[in-house]
């Protein structure tokens, strides 16, 4: 696409960034759907970044994704914030309003909700318990999926066990926290099971879960997406349990970003799957 004077401009803060698939993803719909416009990678150190979002407005940019480590320091340096932005800690989108104000969002609940309902069309959140392992920044996105989509109970289970007992509290709920040593049994009755810990990531270490106690209809997801496959996919679905892969999230939480900059709102399809993972 050659880009004319009136191109639209959006692009993804991270430190380091090169690691990011956004401006892949958002490239494939922005020569997809013929838009003129750019999506660019921008390195920006933590000290820059509050600068930064201010100069990328001031320089006619219609918003930008934020990434690790900006997302909670975006909360902080955005004119305003949506509910869900506040309720999660963190911004991962921020658009320019047409008076220049920054406006922070989280999408990531979002794309959580979107990527299980579409990969397992029987899911429903009202159906039972949900597992959540980990206690991190994507935890607390899940969380606040769940509980807004009408999640009867989250059994929650970190590492560090302190750092769950403060989610929990944050966004309060029907919460139990349990002890990391508990999981296996922690497993019984749920109707959910997802891992939002970075175990079973490439290059980290793997996630030991014994899905003896796991009821056969639980849906089980990872938010891990490389592999594709996880370990934990791959052993529930050898013993029949519905899974779903943590690839949709990414591309769905992109979606409300892409329509808010450029205009189309864009669709994720198996066209795009194939292409995101083939870099
Ligand atoms: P993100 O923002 O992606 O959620 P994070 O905030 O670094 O990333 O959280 C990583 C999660 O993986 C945490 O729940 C972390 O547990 P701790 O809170 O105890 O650190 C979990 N995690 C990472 N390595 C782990 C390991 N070896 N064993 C158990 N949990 C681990």
């Amino acid at each position: 696409m050659i880009l004319t004077g009136k191109a639209r401009l959006a692009g993804v803060m991270g430190w380091p960034v090169g690691h990011s698939r956004s401006p892949r993803l958002h490239g494939f719909w922005l020569r997809e759907y013929g838009i003129d416009g750019a999506y660019v990678p921008l390195a920006v150190r933590p000290e820059h970044f509050a600068d930064a979002i201010r100069g990328l407005a001031l320089a006619g940019f219609r918003g930008v994704n934020v990434t690790v480590p900006h997302k909670e320091a975006a909360l902080a340096a955005v004119d305003e914030a949506t509910p869900v932005a506040r309720r999660i800690g963190a911004v991962n989108t921020i658009f320019v309003a047409d008076d220049g104000r920054l406006v922070g969002t989280n999408t990531d609940a979002f794309g959580f909700i979107e990527n299980l309902t579409e990969g397992c069309r029987s899911w429903r959140a009202a159906a039972g318990s949900a597992v959540v392992l980990g206690a991190g920044g994507a935890a607390r996105a899940v969380c606040a999926a769940l509980l807004d989509a009408g999640a009867p109970s989250i059994r929650l289970l970190n590492r560090t066990l302190d750092r769950a007992h403060t989610l929990a509290a944050d966004l309060g709920g029907p919460f139990d926290v349990v002890p990391w040593a508990e999981r296996a049994e922690a497993l019984r009755g749920a109707a959910l099971i997802v891992n939002t810990t970075t175990l079973g990531m490439t290059g980290a270490e793997p996630l030991h879960l014994d899905l003896s106690c796991l009821e056969r209809s639980a849906v089980v997801t990872d938010i891990v997406y490389a592999p594709l496959e996880t370990a934990l996919l791959k052993a529930a679905a050898a013993r029949g349990n519905p899974v779903v892969d943590g690839l949709g999230m990414l591309l769905h939480q992109a979606r409300p970003g892409f329509a808010g900059w450029f205009g189309v709102e864009p669709r994720v399809t198996p066209e795009l799957r194939a292409f995101v993972l083939s870099e």
